[in-house]
């Protein structure tokens, strides 16, 4: 694997820093100036539209930016991660969620193994199931259908799942439901399992290790949860074997670990297998997705997968210059480097994508957040800006004031659908126009701003005009498409996939690692036994450590 190259030494970095000294960021006058500004600087990809006018750049900037791809690499490892090189230095594997989505007629070798064919094999087995649940042939142990899905996992094992479920309700089949638990706060299975009928529940615990505290702790408890139920109504009987089978009907697998599904008592039989080269966060197009697969059904769930691989192809064979997610890589780290952007915020204008951001969160912060580079040496700029947002209108009535005013340059990307998945009308009035009328407002209103003058001339007393002056040069990025359909929700996580792999390789990081969550769980094992009253353990932890263990153990009811 070839060094990372140091952007900060690149031509393109030095033209950059001196394109950034005599750049003054002016949005009214480029777009005054260029009447084609917004075309020159629209772009697609599959169904996404893309408006990348509203950013602080020109096209030397961006001229400058694609050579900086090209001068640090991006192209080159890209081309590697599609080829199935083992880009992950650190845990020494390929990086190859981009096969999860290849259409069953291609063909990628591994180590000797067309892992094609092997993800359409697991791919068969997941659809198969899922058509069991949907059709009502796979029933619980009394002999119910199944109702309730309950997704055991954590971060890539969740987080995946439940955006993708809560981004297509309205694909979801009438009479099912599903449901997750991540949190090791006991309140979260408790919660989720409250109202619900054992006999029609069924839980996917998905891990890709299988090791993870909390989800085989949750998995533990729901399995008593479900054995107790059942007992308690007579549906089946004490002992191991009774047990076994109940557990047989009501729990399924997902992990690259099948002998530890088996270990904790879940037949292979009803497990479905990914690969070391499939990364936690990256891995709802896995088997992973097996919630959400019969959830949708596997008809959607292959759109779904369709619209991965469209943006896949994009990324893989369209020239820097028209490549959507690594221009806006690239608008990213200029935006790091070169005005301070701490963070970046994505602004759904779809309700249905009301978890995007939190997904998001793992998939860009646990990718690059990051000190070293894949060489271990120290990078050299900033990394890992923080990704938040929230939906539509809501976020305007709650934190759009820092961005209209704060000191910090955040970045924003305003992100909607043409077609609502319920066209309502408050009388004559089209909701979703005024929704919109929102989103196109914002981007604008960021974008332009209001000038003391503009205050002024609405009779705005002269003390207050500051405090109502709007400096504009806000960068936006707009994605819109037609529809949320499977395809597209496909397709807007590829993008965000391909964005982060565009920063990694520019700031040199491996982006498919995450040693930074290890010690914080390796103290907690350390810590429990304290936690538990034993004070040999207790007398080896620091002074806040202690004290904060004592407070827990004076006030626990
Ligand atoms: O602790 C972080 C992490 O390893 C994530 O990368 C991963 O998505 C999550 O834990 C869950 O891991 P697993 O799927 O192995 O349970």
């Amino acid at each position: 694997m070839s060094d990372p190259v140091d952007a900060t030494t690149t031509p393109a970095w030095a033209r950059l820093t001196e394109l950034r000294a005599s750049y003054e960021p002016d949005l009214r006058g480029a777009f005054a100036a260029d009447p084609e500004r917004a075309t020159r600087f629209a772009r697609t990809a599959a169904d996404l539209y893309v408006d990348l006018s509203k950013n602080l750049v020109d096209d030397e900037i961006l001229a400058a930016l694609v050579d900086l791809a090209e001068q640090t690499g991006v192209p080159q490892r890209r081309d590697a991660m599609f080829a199935g090189e083992k880009i992950n230095v650190t845990e020494n594997r390929s990086v190859l969620h981009v096969a999860l989505r290849m259409p069953r007629d291609e063909h990628l070798e591994v180590d000797g193994k067309d892992v094609v064919a092997d993800v359409h094999a697991v791919l068969d087995k997941v659809y198969a199931f899922a058509d069991k649940v949907r059709s009502g042939a796979w029933v619980g142990v009394t002999g119910k259908r199944i109702e309730t899905i309950v997704n055991i996992g954590i971060g890539g094992s969740d987080l995946g799942p439940v955006m993708v479920y809560e981004a297509l309700k309205p694909y979801v089949q009438a009479g099912l439901t599903c449901r997750f638990v991540s949190n090791i706060d006991p309140t979260d299975v408790a919660e989720n399992t409250a109202d619900l009928d054992p006999e029609t529940t069924l839980f996917i615990v998905a891990s890709k290790t299988f090791t993870t505290l909390e989800t085989l702790t949750n998995a533990r408890l729901a399995r008593t949860w479900l054995l107790d139920g059942l007992r308690a109504s007579g549906a089946v009987g004490e002992g191991d074997e009774a047990a076994r089978g109940a557990v047989a009907k009501h729990f399924v697998a997902v992990s690259t670990a099948l002998d530890k599904v088996e270990a904790f008592g879940i037949d292979p039989e009803n497990a479905f297998g990914f690969w070391d080269w499939v990364g936690g966060r990256y891995s709802v197009d896995s088997a992973i997705g097996t919630s959400v697969c019969v959830a949708i059904g596997p008809e959607n769930f292959a759109a779904f997968l369709e619209g991965f691989h469209a943006v896949d192809v994009h990324f893989r064979d369209t020239p820097a210059a028209q490549n959507v997610p690594m221009l806006m890589g690239l608008l990213n780290v200029w935006y790091d480097g070169f005005f301070d952007a701490a963070s970046h915020v994505v602004l759904p204008y779809a309700q249905y994508l009301h978890r995007f951001a939190a997904y998001l969160q793992q998939l860009t912060m646990e990718s690059n957040g990051k000190s070293v580079r894949w060489d271990g040496s120290p990078v050299t700029t900033d990394t890992g800006e923080v990704f938040w947002g929230e939906p539509g209108t809501n976020g305007q009535h709650a934190f759009y004031q820092l961005i209209h005013q704060g000191t910090r340059v955040i970045p924003a990307d305003f992100i909607t659908v043409a077609t609502p998945a319920h066209p309502l009308k408050d009388g004559e009035t089209d909701v979703q126009e005024l929704y919109l009328a929102n989103f196109f407002a914002q981007t604008a209103a960021l974008a332009f701003g209001k000038t003391a003058d503009e205050v002024r001339a609405e009779g705005t007393a002269e003390e207050i005009v500051p405090a109502r002056v709007f400096s504009g040069n806000r960068p936006t990025n707009s994605i819109m498409a037609p529809a949320l359909t499977p395809s597209v929700v496909g397709q807007l996580i590829a993008l965000y996939e391909h964005i982060t792999f565009t920063q990694g390789v520019v700031w040199g990081i491996d982006s498919f690692d995450q040693w930074g969550v290890e010690l914080g769980k390796q103290l907690a094992q350390q810590v429990t036994p304290a936690v538990g009253g034993d004070e040999a353990a207790l007398a080896e932890q620091d002074g806040s450590t202690q004290a904060l263990i004592r407070y827990y153990r004076e006030h626990r009811a």
